[in-house]
């Protein structure tokens, strides 16, 4: 054996010592697992294969509330499309009342962003409204029902309401 094999030799024993020390030195620091773990018994090898994971649970859409909600959830992204759609050419774009369509009226649409105004009007009231015309509320018939459905019409209210200066407190 040479020189440098005799250091080899020793460093390796040193090391193997060391570790083995280290090792040894482990058990007494970390907790005593239990012993009753090592007895649990091993699962039958006839076991039932595992059931499989539960699905996800559906992405939640804000846009697409799921149905049993539907009918009283309002959808104001929904109801700012209908508006633009079906109400803005009397009642322009943001509630000022003043669409393209309104010079022509008498008496003019109402401005749907007037919170002083249309804050204590109750949802019942523009339901009534927007369902079945001015007239029935004794408006002007100019304010025709427009055919939304009822759905519709709670997500143009929604939208109708968050326009209001000053905002519409529920
Ligand atoms: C053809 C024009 C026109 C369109 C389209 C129209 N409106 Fe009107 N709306 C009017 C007029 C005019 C009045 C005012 C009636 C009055 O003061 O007698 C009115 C009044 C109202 C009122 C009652 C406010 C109050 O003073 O009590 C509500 C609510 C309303 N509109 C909502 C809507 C909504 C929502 C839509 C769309 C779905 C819509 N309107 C579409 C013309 C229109």
């Amino acid at each position: 054996m040479t020189a440098i094999q005799r250091i080899i030799l020793s460093t390796a024993v040193g090391t193997a010592l060391a570790l083995f020390a280290f090792g040894c030195g482990e058990p007494s620091d970390a907790p005593t697992p239990p012993k009753t773990a090592e007895r649990a018994p091993a699962p039958p090898s006839n076991e039932a294969p595992a059931p499989p994971p539960a699905p996800p649970a559906p992405a939640k859409n804000p846009d697409t509330p799921p149905s049993e909600s539907a009918a009283v959830q309002a959808d104001v992204k929904a109801g700012k499309a209908d508006y633009q759609l079906y109400c803005a050419s009397c009642h322009g774009e943001t509630g000022e009342g003043d669409g393209p369509v309104a010079q022509a009226l008498n008496p003019k649409p109402a401005r749907h962003n007037d919170g002083a105004y249309m804050n204590p009007l109750t949802d019942d009231y523009f339901f009534k409204v927007i369902k079945f015309g001015g007239a029935s509320v004794g408006k002007s018939p100019m304010m025709a029902p427009l055919g939304l459905s009822d759905q519709q019409i709670h997500n143009v209210i929604a939208f109708m309401r968050s326009l209001a200066e000053p905002p519409y407190q529920p």
